[in-house]
């Protein structure tokens, strides 16, 4: 055994080990469930004491026509919105919103779709249309007055 070098036969090993790591990792990668997870919307909303739920469905299910204003608040504004996350201004907190209605439906529709602060562009609903983040605005305003 003149050739025999321990070394290589370690990185064979290594090898063989590593390559397994990664198929368990691959396997695991694809499950149903860690799809769902890598597929759901950021901020999605999880309440203690129950599993987080991924909204599979909603995020392959085509586009059935605009939704209404209150759907896309509860759908995708809610998160922040409803429970006052990162400091924003929470639906029906009148003073909260007052000084921000002062602004304008107009100035509040363009940084509800710019974003503004910690508020993210179009409140992370990147399938909303235009029509329905100004729905949505205007469902927050009219039930923060
Ligand atoms: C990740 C959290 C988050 C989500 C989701 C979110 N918002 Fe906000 N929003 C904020 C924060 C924080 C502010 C306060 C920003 C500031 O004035 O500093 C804010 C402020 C606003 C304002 C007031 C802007 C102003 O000019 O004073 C409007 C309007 C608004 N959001 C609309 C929406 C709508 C519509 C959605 C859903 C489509 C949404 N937001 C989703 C965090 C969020």
């Amino acid at each position: 055994m003149k050739s025999f070098k321990p070394a290589a036969l370690f990185s064979l090993l290594a090898g063989v080990i590593l390559s397994l790591g990664a198929l368990t990792v691959v396997a695991d990668h694809d499950s149903d469930e860690s799809i769902a997870e890598r597929i759901s919307a950021v901020g999605n909303l999880c309440v203690e004491g129950e599993k987080c739920k991924a909204p599979v469905a909603k995020a392959v299910a085509a586009p059935t026509g605009p939704r209404s204003g209150a759907d896309v608040y509860t759908g995708s504004c809610s998160a922040c919105h409803g429970t006052g996350a990162a400091g924003a201004p929470k639906l029906g907190d009148v003073a909260a919103w007052s000084p921000r209605v002062a602004k304008g439906l107009d100035a509040l529709i363009a940084n509800a779709m710019n974003g503004i602060n910690a508020m993210p562009p179009k409140g992370m609903c990147m399938d909303c249309s235009d029509d329905e983040i100004k729905d949505a605005v205007k469902h927050m305003v009219d039930n923060s007055k």
